[in-house]
This record gives C-alpha cells, structure tokens and sequence, in this order.
C-alpha cells in the first residue's frame, strides 16, 4: 500500500504514524455450533440468538500462537510494500502466549529472522490491538522507530473448558491471528488520529483467569486444576452492560477529542465480542448498519487479534480503502476500553 513509508530516510524529531498495511490468518479448522453440540450441552439457536456466532476456527495439534503471527505478519508486510527487514520493532499482544515467559514476540522475531530488534509483549486482552497500536503511535511520532509490526494473536481454544461447565464462555471464543505495519508518514492527510486508553481494575474478576499465578504459592497446584480454576470465568450480564457503556463512551471520547461528527467516520469497526453488544453500541451511537462492521458469525471472539482481522476483511470487501475515516473500538478483561480514530 505505502512502499514508501518503509524507506530509511533520517526524519524530524517529531513524525506521524500511519498503519501502512495490514493482514490476517486464521487456522483451517472451522468448528460450528453444531460441532459444539456434539461436545456440550448447548444449541445453534441457543449460540446464533445471544452472540451471532455460527462458527469459529480453532489451532491445529502442532500449530502455536506465534506460527499464525507470522502469517499474519507476512501478509500484512505484503499489504504495507514492505520488507521484513525494514521492520525496526515488535509489539504482540496476546492473552493466550505460548509459553508463560519468555513473550510471543520473541518467538515471532525469531522466526521473521529479526534477531535484535526490540519485542514487547502486551497483556490487554481484547483491547490488546488498540493499546498496541497506541503504544506504536508513541514510538513513531518521536522518531524512534519507523516501521513497526503490531500484532494480535490468540489460542484460546486450548484455553477454554470445551464441556458443559465452561459452555457459556467456550461457545464464544476462536483463535486467529491479525498484524498491522504502522509506519512514519509525511502525508499530512492520513494516519493515526489520536488513541484512548482505560482501565479499571476493580473489575478484575468479572472476567478472568484466576490460576495458575505468581499471587499463589506453588504457582500451579493440583488443587487449582480440581477446582477448575484455570479455566476463565466470565460474569457475561455484567459484562455486557459495561461493553454496552463502555464502547459508544470512548468512540465518543475520540471523536470529541479530534472535533470529528460521528457521520464523517466511514466505518467503525469494535472489537468482536458478540453482535448484540456491538448492535447495542450501534443503537446508541445512532448509526446506520452499513457503518459499524461485524464479522463475528465467522470467527466468534478472537480477542487482540479481532479488530485486524476485521479490518483486513472491510478492506478485501472495500468497505474501507485509502482516505477512509476509520474508528476502532474495544472492550474487555480487566475492565479496559480503547478506542483509535485514524484515516488510512
Ligand atoms: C454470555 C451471554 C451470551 C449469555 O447471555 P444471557 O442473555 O446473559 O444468558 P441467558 O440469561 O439468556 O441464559 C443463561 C442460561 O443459559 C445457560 N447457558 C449458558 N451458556 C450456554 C450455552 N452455551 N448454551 C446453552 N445454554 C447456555 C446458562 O446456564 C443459563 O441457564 P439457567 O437460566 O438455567 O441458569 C451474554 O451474557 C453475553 O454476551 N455477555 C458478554 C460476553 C462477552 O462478550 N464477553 C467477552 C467480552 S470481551
């Protein structure tokens, strides 16, 4: 898309980010509702009527969080007209890592053949995307590096209770990968807006992953796996009604922030949680259908890598091409909720 933007010209002190190429992978195995059926005390109308999902994708034996980052990662630097060499940082967020340490972005700069460079692994869950791409915002506009490759990846499949017990969060989650150059531009009339960032903490355990934890002592205990507490837990109502508050907030937040009318974003795209929050948030917003994208029915929650795999999508289905007003949105564990306002 932007060849230019990966060149090594020495710039100013400060710059302005632009995402110059974006991609997706996701694994070949779809898993449908009915597949669930088989497995769990659940139903296709139960899954379709609450969620909009209809089917997920799930890893194969063999295939890790890092490998569907790569693919992603290739693609997204075809998408940008760059070369992996002339990537200069690594910003991968994930909940769902391949090893406890050292982080995925290692293994993934490794595999890219990037050895040297800077990996940072961020722990934002669904909002993992949209901290990312702040974080890599930061990093551009003073000049510290030039071509940055963002990442979302997640396994969760090998991550959830794929029984009856864990069936109200199990039917919502699938793994994918989305990644996303963000390069320094000198057009004037395009790049990242501006990024907001929240938490809140006292919601920690409406949904989380209690176990295993330093905070425990061993680490990792039979009693933990007994007590099912390495599965997630999700309070979904509570959940939801914060989603619901939250996303249409920080959209707002953003808009305000930039002096820009809802009308003139040419697309929003959420982070895919469930297509009744996001129909919530669209209702709220007072936006027409065609505004707020959704492609949740394919792929269920693929948390940090759902916003760059919707993304990628609205562009193949050009929905979105260059100069397309665009606002990014999420929502999730901890609480957090961000939201990027930028022009491609
Ligand atoms: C999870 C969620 C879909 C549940 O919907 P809901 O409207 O709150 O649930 P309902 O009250 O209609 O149904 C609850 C019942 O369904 C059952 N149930 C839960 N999961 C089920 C499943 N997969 N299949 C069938 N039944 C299920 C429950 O056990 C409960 O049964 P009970 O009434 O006998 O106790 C909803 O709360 C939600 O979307 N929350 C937000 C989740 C989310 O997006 N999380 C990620 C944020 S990043």
């Amino acid at each position: 898309m932007m060849a230019e933007n990966c060149s090594n010209q020495k710039g100013q002190i400060m710059h302005k980010a632009h995402m110059a190429g974006i991609g997706y992978y996701v694994p070949e195995k779809v898993v449908t509702n009915a597949d669930l059926e088989k497995i769990m005390d659940t139903s296709d109308e139960w899954i379709r009527e609450r969620t909009g999902i209809i089917e997920r994708r799930y890893v194969a034996d063999g295939e890790n969080n890092a490998d569907m980052a790569e693919k992603a990662s290739r693609k997204a630097l075809d998408h940008a007209g760059c070369d992996v060499q002339d990537i200069d940082f690594i910003i991968y967020a994930t909940l769902s890592p391949d090893y406890f340490f050292p982080g995925s972005g290692c293994l993934l700069q490794d595999q890219l053949g990037l050895n040297g460079i800077g990996a940072l692994d961020i722990r934002n869950q669904c909002c993992g995307f949209v901290y990312g791409l702040s974080i890599a915002d930061q990093y551009i506009k003073t000049g510290e590096y030039k071509n940055i490759l963002l990442v979302g990846s997640e396994v969760q499949s090998r991550g959830i209770d794929l029984t009856t017990r864990g069936r109200d969060i199990a039917v919502l989650f699938g793994d994918g990968a989305g990644a996303a150059i963000i390069s320094r531009t000198d057009d004037e009339n395009r790049g990242i807006i501006n990024t907001k960032l929240h938490a809140d903490g006292k919601y920690i355990k409406e949904l989380w992953c209690e176990d295993p934890g330093s905070i425990k002592n061993p680490r990792l205990s039979h009693e933990m796996i007994d007590s099912t507490s390495h599965w997630p837990y999700m309070n979904g109502r509570y959940v939801f009604k914060h989603a619901a508050t939250r996303f249409p907030e920080v959209i707002n937040e953003a808009l305000e922030a930039a002096n820009i009318n809802k009308d003139d974003v040419d697309l929003v795209i959420p982070h895919q949680a469930n297509m009744r929050i996001t129909e919530a948030v669209r209702m709220r917003l007072e936006l027409p259908e065609e505004k707020v994208y959704s492609n949740i029915h394919k792929y269920g929650n693929t948390t940090a890598a759902s916003i760059p795999i919707a993304m990628s999508e609205a562009i193949a289905e050009g929905l979105i091409k260059e100069g397309s007003l665009i606002c990014l949105a999420a929502f999730g564990s901890g609480f957090t909720w961000a939201s990027a306002l930028l022009r491609l």
